[in-house]
């Protein structure tokens, strides 16, 4: 898709049909986090991959946010590995939201919509999943097909015009 197209119709989808994601657009989708910039190219993001109905569970019972998708990616970080900046600034969470990013963009592109989910109880969630130890969750993100009657939230259309979020010099 043309991307000034793509930035516009992707929107936070809430209600999911239960018709699975296809393992060739799985793949388009982890692959896109992959090539994604951090860093120092530290690439300290990991991705676990939820798609069988106990695992969705587990992830769902910690999450503010509930659409039972059909796939949910926790994307996460190693702490013990991001690249600190001399005044303090951590880079960890930053190169695991742009790898988020591009996941969610690469979905809207190949028909696949998702939402982000930033409302979790993080320790909850370490403690579900093994998996995350030694890792900081940042986002658990969640993907499949629109349901009947799925739309965007009004929010979708509500974004400040571009003077009040530009200044140029
Ligand atoms: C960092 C971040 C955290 C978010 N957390 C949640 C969440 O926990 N639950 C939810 O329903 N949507 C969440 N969203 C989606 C936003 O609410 C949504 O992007 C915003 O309202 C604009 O709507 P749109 O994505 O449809 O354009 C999150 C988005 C971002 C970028």
């Amino acid at each position: 898709m043309d991307f000034e197209k793509l930035v516009k119709e992707r929107y936070s989808l809430r209600k999911y049909s239960n018709r699975p994601v296809e393992r060739e657009k799985l793949d388009l989708i982890l692959e896109s986090a992959r090539v994604a910039p951090t860093a120092k190219n530290i690439q300290p993001h990991y991705l676990l991959v939820l798609q069988s109905e106990e695992a969705r569970k587990k992830a769902d019972a910690c999450m503010g946010s509930h659409f039972d998708a059909p796939l949910m990616i926790i994307v996460s970080y190693d702490p013990s590995a991001e690249f600190v900046r001399e005044d303090g600034q951590r880079f960890g969470e930053i190169d695991a939201t742009i790898a988020a990013t591009q996941m969610l963009l690469q979905a809207a592109d190949i028909g696949v919509g998702s939402c982000y989910v930033g409302l979790f109880d993080k320790n909850a969630l370490k403690q579900s999943f093994e998996e995350l130890s030694g890792l900081s969750p940042t986002a658990v993100l969640c993907f499949g097909y629109p349901d009947e009657g799925a739309h965007p939230s009004r929010l979708h259309g509500d974004r400040r015009s571009i003077d009040k979020m530009v200044k140029s010099l």
